[in-house]
Formats: C-alpha cells, sequence, structure tokens
C-alpha cells in the first residue's frame, strides 16, 4: 500500500479522537496559541491565509476568529468532516478542502500566508511540499512552519511512552497502538518522521529560495505544555517543538 494512503487511512480513523486528548483547558490553549500567532505573522488585515495538514482545523479557525479568509486542506477527508464540525460549533467560516501538502490543488500566488503546524514530520517528500507551499503564496508572502524533535530513543522515554499508553488507552479511551501499527509500515519512507531540527527546517527553506529565514524555539509553549497538558501527554512526550517563518 502506498504512503499516503496508509497516512490517510490513519488520520481518518484519528479524527475521532484528535480533539479529545491533549490539553486541559481549550480556551486557554487558544489564547496561548492566538498570541504566538500574533506575534509571529501579519495579523493586521484581511489577509488570505491556507493551513496545510489542517486536521481539525486548530489553526484554521484561530486566523478565521481573528477575521482572515481562511482555507485549510488535508489528505484526511475524516479529518475535515471534524474540522467542518467545529467551525459550525464555532460559527466561523472557513473553506476546507481535500488535497495534498505536495500537490495542492491551488492556482499559483493567491496566499499572503501560508501555515503548518505537526504535519513536516509525516511528509514523504518536505522538500516538494515546502516548493509546492512556496508556488502558491503571493510574491512577499509568507510561509509559517511548526514542527520539531518529537521521537527521543532514549531508555527512560521508550519507558515513558510504554507507561503513556496505558494511561491513554484508560483515559482517552483509544487505542494507542493504531498509530505504530500503521507507521510502523511507513516510516521509513518520512524523513522527519523522528523529527526535525531548526537547521533542518533553514536548509528546506533556502532551497525552496526563501528569503528572511528566521526560527523562534518556543520557549514559552514548553512552560505552557508542562502547565497544560494531560497526564498522559507528558508522560510520553517531550517534544521540542519550534516555530520557522520565510519570506517568498
Ligand atoms: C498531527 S495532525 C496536525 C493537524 C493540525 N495541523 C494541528 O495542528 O492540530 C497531521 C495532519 O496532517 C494531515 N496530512 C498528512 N499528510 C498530508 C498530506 N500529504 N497532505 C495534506 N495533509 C496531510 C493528516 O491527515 C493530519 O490531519
Amino acid at each position: 500500500m502506498d504512503t499516503k494512503r496508509i497516512v490517510r487511512l490513519y488520520w481518518d480513523k484519528r479524527c475521532q479522537t484528535y480533539d479529545k486528548g491533549g490539553y486541559k483547558s481549550q480556551n486557554k490553549t487558544q489564547h496561548f496559541w492566538k498570541n504566538i500567532l500574533k506575534n509571529a505573522v501579519r495579523t493586521d488585515e484581511n489577509l488570505r491565509i491556507l493551513d496545510v495538514g489542517t486536521g481539525t482545523g486548530f489553526l484554521a479557525l484561530l486566523f478565521a476568529e481573528m477575521k482572515h479568509t481562511v482555507v485549510g486542506i488535508d489528505i484526511s477527508r475524516g479529518m475535515l468532516e471534524k474540522a467542518r464540525q467545529n467551525a459550525d460549533k464555532l460559527n466561523l467560516t472557513v473553506d476546507f478542502m481535500h488535497g495534498d501538502a505536495e500537490n495542492l490543488p491551488l492556482e499559483d500566488e493567491t496566499f499572503d500566508i501560508v501555515i503548518n503546524r505537526h504535519l513536516l514530520w509525516t511528509i514523504p517528500n518536505p522538500r516538494i511540499a515546502v516548493e509546492e507551499w512556496s508556488r502558491v503564496v503571493k510574491s512577499g508572502g509568507q510561509i509559517m512552519l511548526i514542527d520539531g524533535k518529537w521521537y527521543d530513543s532514549s531508555i527512560d522515554m521508550r519507558l515513558r511512552r510504554f507507561i503513556g499508553k496505558i494511561f491513554v488507552y484508560m483515559t482517552e479511551k483509544r487505542n494507542p497502538c493504531m498509530f505504530t501499527s500503521h507507521y510502523a509500515n511507513i516510516k521509513y519512507q518520512l524523513p522527519f518522521y523522528n523529527g526535525s531540527t531548526p537547521n533542518d527546517v533553514v536548509d528546506i527553506f533556502t532551497e525552496a529560495g526563501l528569503k528572511n529565514i528566521s526560527v523562534d524555539n518556543l520557549e514559552k509553549l514548553k512552560q505552557f505544555e508542562n502547565e497544560n497538558r494531560s497526564l498522559s501527554y507528558k508522560i510520553s512526550n517531550k517534544p521540542s517543538l519550534f516555530l520557522a517563518l520565510g519570506n517568498k
């Protein structure tokens, strides 16, 4: 089975539980992330923003709430369905579309900002993807990427992940092994499956011809996650996330 089909199958199943675990307070989380976004990109006027790998619409909905015109794209129809439900609940309008981050069904130079969060690790061809995002962004527009190091192979973290799986099973009522059973078959096709570093992303952005490249190590996010993440998440994960920006 091809890599993207397995990615899609996983997220089509995961959509049922994606919004349930994770954070203690959704409101606090949304407020915190809105501030991160306001500090990172222009939010002064009505902009056209594309959220690639939008999932259940986390970033897309925050930008819609800030009165921007937002398109959210995802390879999983299940995640998109949840995103639409989330938009309805909040009475927000986002154009959620089915599509592949590496081959966007969109015209050249039509967005002011292209954003993505927690997508790079599950992309088979990151360089092609960033070139594609650059194709649809207007000249002078911005690309914002949020990802980081996900996988720590130390014995301590292996043990914690094992215990975390039991917690996930008990508290989120989902099978944590579903992730491994899907991604074990394809992880070698995903160059950043274990995560990426700021240098990795700076290299890809540079190769795609982006300018004014900068990286924020999101130090405040570490503290926020410590205080606001659910116990099951904190046991299994110690990601080191960053936000990278580049201009076309
Ligand atoms: C970890 S989730 C992140 C969702 C959302 N960005 C967030 O921050 O909550 C990864 C998402 O990327 C989507 N995805 C994976 N590969 C993709 C691709 N090639 N094109 C578009 N979306 C993709 C998955 O379906 C999933 O919804």
